[in-house]
């Protein structure tokens, strides 16, 4: 597990700011979300806490130390919001492609991919080529390619937008599975708010471009959860308030 901590950090394109000064303190092993408007900043943050973009002024630390550090030791993993599966591998080697690069910087409790292929279902897939998956097996053999590193910081950036609504709540149900328990710190990029309470333990919510935070709500929902916590009338109450800062952050 990460903790990660910014200190007045911005980021500027040129003379496009994209992130105001903004501190955070996410402790260890918390599942936060991110949530607000496009082309607010989402991306670029996750990226610059992921070590793959500098920042421009600021602190930046994963667990006390440069994000470039913690990439560097594969101590993040990130699911990107296109799977980027290689053609030419199959779904086991393409599950593996973060443990064959560098390897000598491979965690020793590295899991192994197989074991999380059927734990979502692709067992019976790890033979063939991505052009024979559906667009959320794709997504769940990036999952694994994240997940397997092992890393105690996962970064993902709307890793679900590209699937329908059924896919979407099945893979909700499958990420708390896979996450739960497991210590990992979780850092998550959503414009759809019943993603975010759903897996939350923290909902951030940003003003549009430059990145601001707006809320910072405490997701009380008991865990594990399953299906069923979407018909919680506290679920409900909390996608409401999570709605509301979305457009006090819209009309601010
Ligand atoms: N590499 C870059 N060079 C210049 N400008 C960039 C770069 N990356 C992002 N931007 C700009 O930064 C702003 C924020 O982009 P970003 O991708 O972080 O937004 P986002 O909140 O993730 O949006 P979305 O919800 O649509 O994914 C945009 O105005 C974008 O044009
Ligand atoms: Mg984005």
């Amino acid at each position: 597990m990460s903790r990660i901590v910014l200190r007045d950090l911005t980021k500027q394109f040129g003379e496009l700011a994209v992130v105001d000064p903004l501190s955070l303190d996410i402790e260890a092993g918390q599942f936060v979300s991110i949530i607000g408007p496009s082309g607010c900043g989402k991306t670029t943050l996750v990226r610059v806490i992921a070590g793959l973009e500098p920042a421009t002024g600021g602190e930046v630390e994963v667990d006390g130390a440069a994000p470039i550090e913690a990439r560097t030791h594969k101590r993040v993993a990130m699911v990107p919001q296109h799977p980027g599966l290689l053609p030419w591998r199959t779904v086991r080697a393409n599950a593996r492609l973060l443990l064959d690069v560098n390897r000598s910087t491979n965690p020793v409790d590295a899991v192994a991919p197989e074991t999380l292929l059927d734990e979502v279902g692709l067992g019976a897939f790890l033979d063939v080529f991505p052009h024979e998956l559906s667009g959320g097996m794709q997504q769940r053999v990036a999952l694994v390619r994240a997940l397997a590193l092992h890393a105690p910081l996962l970064v993902m950036d709307e890793p679900f937008a590209a699937l329908d609504e059924i896919t979407r709540a099945e893979m909700r149900v499958m990420l708390n599975r896979l996450v739960e328990g497991k210590g990992v710190t979780v850092l998550f990029v959503t414009h759809s708010i019943t993603e975010a309470v759903a897996l939350s333990d923290r909902v951030l919510v940003s003003s549009p471009r430059p990145t601001r935070l707006v809320a910072d709500i405490a997701i009380d929902l008991d865990r594990p959860r399953s299906a069923d916590v979407e018909d919680d009338p506290r679920f409900v109450e909390l996608c409401a308030e999570v709605r509301h800062a979305l457009h006090r952050g819209m009309n601010a």
